[in-house]
């Protein structure tokens, strides 16, 4: 087994953090690949990966290192993964961040607040009539933030479930192309481009329309760059916050002592935001980057061309930064994680995950002061999928057992 392979192990969610303590300790610049190059790395420890993410050394451009591509870029749907904001460096990076960044700024997405707080409401109402077992992804972490970024962007959230499908697929890619791949692409693409007619025609007061404009305007955006934006806002707005929502109750169910200090004091609930996004980091791993010319980094030669992956999971438990890295404490003060990245790329929608992570916990711990993790269900499991860290499903009981 290569090294790569050990981190694509099934169970490798499980043993991750042992692994990662390893790395950090023996090869905090750990080589995935040990054959022939251009090399892989991943990077472990907490200063390291900031250093990573901050650098103009490392690029995300891949067509500025190799001189022709694999002929992917002929097909308009795989387009959309090289024109994202995510996927690119400056000026253009720059200029996609510009045209969205006033729609996420903390001042603009506080006003969302009352907005949020209703979905949230509603969605508990459905929770308690619900005859069968209630699963807080399904009926509760998932649907919240999507609705939200729907409605932000103008999407019908009646659509949320072909969203789910095409994004897990898209995300999923990351580890291995499924046969479903292109195909949901395709449909994603064909979907975007029928919405896109309907609001060209009647436009409305949404990001879309904006974008639209952007589109027509023809100096800020193209075609290919509006399909990307669009796609990401919608990856990157639920596929994340569903965890962050999952994993920070998962967190708070395997803590009662942490559990009953944020119910007895719900000021503690930013902190207790800010500690699940540090110790079930929703993504694992930074986006790839590229060297962009040879470099000592930390006692490790990398080459021009060589692939950089920073594990945002690793530096966000490394004890050298944080003090008992390993203990999930909603009290903890200093808590400077990297859970949103860092640098130019720093996550978009950080604002509007701390405020549907917060509203997420004072809501359910509120209306559901006994919910508790059911004993007669499965155990809930890590999805694997390398990129991300989420429940497959967090099975629980309204009420205190009888
Ligand atoms: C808990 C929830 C979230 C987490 C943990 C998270 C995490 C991240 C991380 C780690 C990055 C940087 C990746 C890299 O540098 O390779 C990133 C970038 C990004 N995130 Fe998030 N994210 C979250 C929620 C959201 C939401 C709600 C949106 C919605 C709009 C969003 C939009 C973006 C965008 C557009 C970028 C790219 C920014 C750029 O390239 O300048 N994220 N996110």
């Amino acid at each position: 087994m290569n090294q790569m392979e050990t981190l694509y192990k099934s169970n490798f969610k499980t043993g991750a953090y042992d692994f990662y303590e390893q790395q950090r300790l023996h090869n905090p610049i750990f080589p995935m690949s040990d054959t022939r190059p251009p090399h892989s790395w991943l990077i472990t420890k907490y200063d390291h990966v900031k250093e990573l993410l901050k650098s103009t050394s490392f690029i995300k451009d891949q067509s500025k290192l190799f001189s022709s591509s694999n002929g992917e870029t002929e097909n308009v749907n795989l387009n959309i993964f090289e024109n994202m904001m995510l996927d690119v460096d400056p000026p253009d990076h720059t200029r996609l961040r510009k045209l969205v960044q006033p729609y996420f700024n903390p001042k603009t997405i506080k006003q969302l607040e009352p907005r949020i707080s209703q979905i949230a409401d509603d969605l508990l109402i459905q929770m308690k009539e619900k005859s069968s077992p209630v699963d807080l992804i399904d009926d509760f972490a998932f649907p919240l933030p999507i609705i939200v970024i729907s409605e932000l962007l103008g999407v019908p959230s009646e659509d949320r479930d072909k969203f789910r499908k095409w994004s897990h697929t898209i995300v999923a890619a990351s580890d291995n192309m499924t046969a479903d791949f292109t195909e949901d692409v395709q449909a994603f693409t064909s979907y975007l481009t029928q919405l896109f007619e309907q609001k060209r025609a009647c436009p409305e007061e949404d990001l879309i329309s904006r974008l639209l404009q952007n589109e027509e305007d023809g100096e800020q955006l193209n075609r290919d760059e509006l399909y990307s934006m669009v796609v990401l806002l919608i990856i990157a707005g639920h596929e994340t916050t569903v965890n962050l929502i999952g994993n920070t109750m998962f967190a708070l169910f395997e803590h009662p002592n942490q559990l009953k200090k944020v119910k007895e004091n719900p000021a503690l609930i930013p902190g207790a935001v800010e500690e699940g996004l540090r110790y079930y980091s929703p993504v694992d791993f930074s986006t790839a980057r590229w060297a962009d010319e040879d470099m000592d980094f930390h006692g490790k030669t990398i080459q021009r061309g060589d692939f950089v992956l920073a594990s945002i999971s690793s530096a966000n438990r490394d004890e050298e930064k944080f003090d008992h890295a390993d203990q999930f404490d909603v009290s903890r003060r200093r808590n400077a994680h990297v859970a949103f990245g860092y640098g130019i790329h720093f996550c978009l929608g950080a604002p509007l995950a701390r405020l549907e992570g917060s509203i997420a916990l004072e809501k359910l711990l509120n209306s559901f002061p006994d919910i508790h993790i059911d004993l007669d269900a499965e155990p809930p499991e890590w999805r694997p999928v390398f990129l991300l860290r989420g429940l497959n499903s967090l099975p629980v009981a309204l009420k205190k057992p009888v």
